[in-house]
């Protein structure tokens, strides 16, 4: 087992060694020649290697269990620092399978499958065209307000990804999912829209099109801070040098006249100081046979495409995802007005009474300590979905997930009177 664990990550990392999309020689020698070195450390690497795998191999069951997306296991082959709060994690299948087709546009979930701790689970979209070689996420550090010492949703996955993962190390991982995608059929010219770490679902749509249908026109228009916060930009920029009919435009806010000239002297594509201006979109060349998808901040969306249905672009031609988070969504009416309700997880047997009416169900679980799986907490992903087994629950937002009747999504729920769960 540990010969075949080995020759399978030999052979993927000679795979991503002769890969031209990204460069990722460095990592590849450096981590070949660091096992060479002694046959006593490889042997250490497998062993330990092999048991982080039966580890995680072992959680998959009870994450998977009731979850209607595919859990596995998969070894961090690469981390790579796109940016100042920005990176990117290159996952592989530890025994060098070939992974699942995906389509652009849709994200992981990431679990970090510490033994016998709550865990934490968010979504990541996948940043790199769909490969059978490897996946890629690449995830922005989400610092707490200064003065909060915890989170609010019990998360600080993005740090701890940050902080604790290296390559070589493993992570539970499933999908891939979500609606978000460019259907493979859809031949129209695309105008792709992305705010900050916005571009990791834009950039996987972006190289995905280049590469199946080269002669369609495709814009991206990227918003940044600065080139210190402009992840996946350089990547972005380059491929419109070898694709004639994409044009890669990104807006700075943040950046001096003299930083712009350096950056148009040395990539391709359009760079200029401010806020991406609706005017440049709405008339972008073939803008009303175009479909537009656009990821960044809610509001940001939001006031993109009133200004694209303004400028008569057609509102089913505009396609956006959420990447939630705390606030991202403020509630549009009130929670509920009950002060003490009934709660009961059935499956866990636990009763609690739910007296906040900030505290969602899914919170009030946690709570609890009852696990019921995330991934945005937002009512964005369907990763909380559990059977109600009895009772009503209302939601603070509008959601988009279609749910049946003994369903509920318990991030964004709250009840309306006694409820069961089963969970
Ligand atoms: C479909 C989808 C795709 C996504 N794709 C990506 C992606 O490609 N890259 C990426 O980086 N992210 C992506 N996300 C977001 C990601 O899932 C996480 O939400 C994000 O990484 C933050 O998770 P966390 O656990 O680190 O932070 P959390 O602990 O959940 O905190 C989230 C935010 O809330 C703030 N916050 C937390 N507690 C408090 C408090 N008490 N008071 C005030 N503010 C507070 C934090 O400062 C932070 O900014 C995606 C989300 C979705 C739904
Ligand atoms: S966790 Fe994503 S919808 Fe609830």
């Amino acid at each position: 087992m540990f010969a075949t664990l080995a020759l399978s990550v030999a052979a993927i990392t000679l795979l991503l060694v002769s890969g031209t999309q990204f460069a990722m020689t460095g990592f590849s020698v450096a981590r070949a020649s660091k096992r060479a070195r002694t046959s006593r450390s490889r042997e250490m690497y497998q062993l330990r290697q092999a048991a982080q795998v039966a580890r995680l191999k072992s959680e998959l069951h009870s994450v998977a269990n009731g979850s209607e997306m595919q859990w596995r296991v998969m070894e961090v082959a690469q981390v790579i620092q796109e940016s100042d709060d920005c990176r990117s994690f290159y996952l592989v299948d530890p025994y060098g399978q070939a992974l699942p087709d995906f389509r652009p546009g849709q994200y992981l979930m990431v679990r970090p499958a510490i033994a016998g701790a709550f865990q934490t689970t968010r979504c990541y979209s996948l940043s790199a065209a769909p490969d059978p070689r490897y996946w890629r996420i690449t995830v922005k550090r989400q610092e707490l307000p200064a003065g909060v010492t915890e989170s609010k949703r019990g998360g600080g996955l993005s740090i701890w990804l940050h902080d604790t993962i290296r390559s070589g190390d493993c992570l539970l991982i499933g999908g891939p999912g979500g609606a978000f995608y460019l259907p493979a059929e859809n031949r129209k010219p695309l105008v792709l829209l992305a705010a900050g770490v916005g571009i990791t679902p834009m950039a996987s749509m972006l190289r995905w099109s280049l590469e199946k249908t080269p002669g369609r026109p495709v814009t991206l228009f990227y918003q940044a801070k600065d080139t210190t916060r402009w992840p996946l930009g350089e990547n972005v920029h380059r491929w419109q040098a070898s694709f004639p009919h994409c044009q890669v435009r990104t807006f700075f806010s943040r950046l001096d006249s003299a930083d712009l000239q350096l950056l148009k002297d040395e990539y391709s594509g359009d760079f200029s100081s401010g806020r991406i201006d609706l005017d440049s979109v709405a008339n972008v060349d073939h803008a009303s046979d175009s479909d537009f998808y656009m990821c960044g901040p809610d509001a940001w969306m939001e006031s993109m495409r009133e200004g694209l249905v303004a400028a008569g672009i057609q509102p089913d031609r505009i396609h956006w995802e959420s990447f939630g988070g705390v606030g991202s969504q403020p509630s549009s009416k009130p929670a509920g007005e009950h002060s003490a309700v009934a709660v009961r997880f059935a499956h866990s047997d636990v009763e609690v009474e739910w007296t906040d009416p900030e505290q969602s169900l899914w919170e009030l679980a946690r709570a609890s300590q009852v696990e019921i799986p995330s991934g945005c907490l937002s009512g964005v992903c369907g990763g909380c979905r559990v059977k109600l087994l009895s009772g009503q629950v209302e939601y603070d937002r509008k959601i988009s997930i279609e749910l049946s009747e003994d369903e509920c999504l318990t991030c964004v729920g709250r009840p309306t009177c006694a409820v069961t769960l089963d969970v």
